[in-house]
């Protein structure tokens, strides 16, 4: 779970006093594992404040945010990194314009694994699987693979750059391991404990594995290949399990440079990935349907504020109209104040 308590962020421009904007006033917000939050509200109304709160960009004057109970306020953005894909607004921002669309795969995967004894070897398995996933967006990207990505245009770009916030997100066992004793509500050692007691025989068993098919004469090198993949497959699965903190994905405004077009596929797309891996997202959009249609959960900003939190079947109920006499409401009020 994602929690802000609390929170409250003001920015200071020029230095004078009165000049104190106030970006988020005192924001509570709780987030389960595996919910999709849409986030509207007007410009300046905090939404990408809380983005940065969240991975860290930003620190809160005030308040704190706790993931699975553990208060990670103080941490830097780069402890946090492996936490969170952030997807932003401009295409240029995700992705290496200098590099490959294979290249830039390489370097988003091998960021969360690079203690699996796939991350080095096994390159033409690696490309296969990107091949495979970029394929599904339907924009041509997997005949371009040695192309470089500064050449293309902000659509692809914004697909690759999903792709990559989405890959990253799988953290080696240490990390898996280390992040499960932080974060289990257990105590420690019991944690640790229970952590090794799946571990170290999912481990013995798929070495086991691995010599059995190096010594298995029927086979041929890509059969022997693939077995060793499916068997470092099953073991990868038993450790999966204890990953608290897997996959939170913050997308702000990600499809908003996007053509009509472009910007439904990468969209369709984005709900597919996060329904497969079970990813706990949060996407702001300027786009009321879009807010509505994905999801199970709708949150309204307004000046700093959260003044609509909305869930399951009232949520499905929604009609932009109903959206936009909230806001009404929200500014007619603010000027009453
Ligand atoms: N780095 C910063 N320095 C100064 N002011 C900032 C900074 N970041 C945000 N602000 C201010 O904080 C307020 C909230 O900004 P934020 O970017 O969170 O809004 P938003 O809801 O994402 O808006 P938009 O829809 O335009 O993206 C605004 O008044 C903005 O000017
Ligand atoms: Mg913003």
């Amino acid at each position: 779970m994602l929690e802000l308590k609390n929170v409250t962020k003001s920015f200071n421009l020029t230095g004078v006093k009165e000049d104190l904007r106030v970006a988020l006033d005192h924001i509570n917000l709780q987030i389960e594992s595996g919910e999709f939050v849409t986030i509207i509200g007007g410009n300046g109304s905090g939404k990408s404040t809380t983005m940065n709160i969240i991975t860290g960009v930003v620190k809160p004057d005030e308040g704190q945010v706790l993931l699975n109970n553990v208060d990670i306020t103080k941490m830097d953005e780069h402890q946090r990194a492996s936490w969170f894909g952030h997807v932003f607004q401009d295409p240029m921002m995700g992705t290496s314009g200098d590099m490959s669309v294979l290249e830039n795969l390489e370097i988003a995967y091998r960021r969360g694994r690079r203690h699996s004894p796939f991350a080095w070897g096994f390159k033409k398995e690696n490309k296969k699987e990107f091949i495979k996933e970029l394929q599904r967006f339907g924009l041509g990207l997997e005949d371009r693979l040695n192309q470089k990505v500064g050449v293309m245009s902000g659509g692809q770009r914004q697909a690759l750059t999903l792709l990559m916030a989405t890959l990253r997100n799988k953290p080696t066992h240490k990390v898996v391991k280390r992040d499960y004793i932080r974060f289990s509500e257990k105590d420690h050692k019991v944690a640790e404990r229970e952590f090794d007691e799946v571990y170290i025989p999912a481990l013995r068993e798929y070495k086991n594995e691995v010599k059995d098919i190096k010594k298995d004469a029927k086979l041929n090198r890509k059969e022997r290949k693939q077995a060793k993949l499916e068997a470092y497959e099953r073991f990868d699965k038993k450790v999966r399990k204890f990953d608290l903190t897997k996959q939170i994905l913050l997308l702000d405004e990600h499809t908003a440079a996007l053509d009509p077009k472009t910007a439904k596929k990468v969209l369709e797309l984005t709900d597919k990935i996060v329904k497969e891996n079970e990813m706990t997202t949060l996407m702001i959009t300027h786009n009321m349907k879009d807010a509505i249609t994905y999801g199970n959960r709708l949150i309204m900003f307004h000046m700093g504020h959260i003044i609509y939190d909305v869930k399951g079947e009232e949520k499905q109920k929604l009609t932009v109209e109903d959206l936009l006499k909230k806001f009404d409401e929200a500014d007619q009020k603010a000027e009453q104040q």
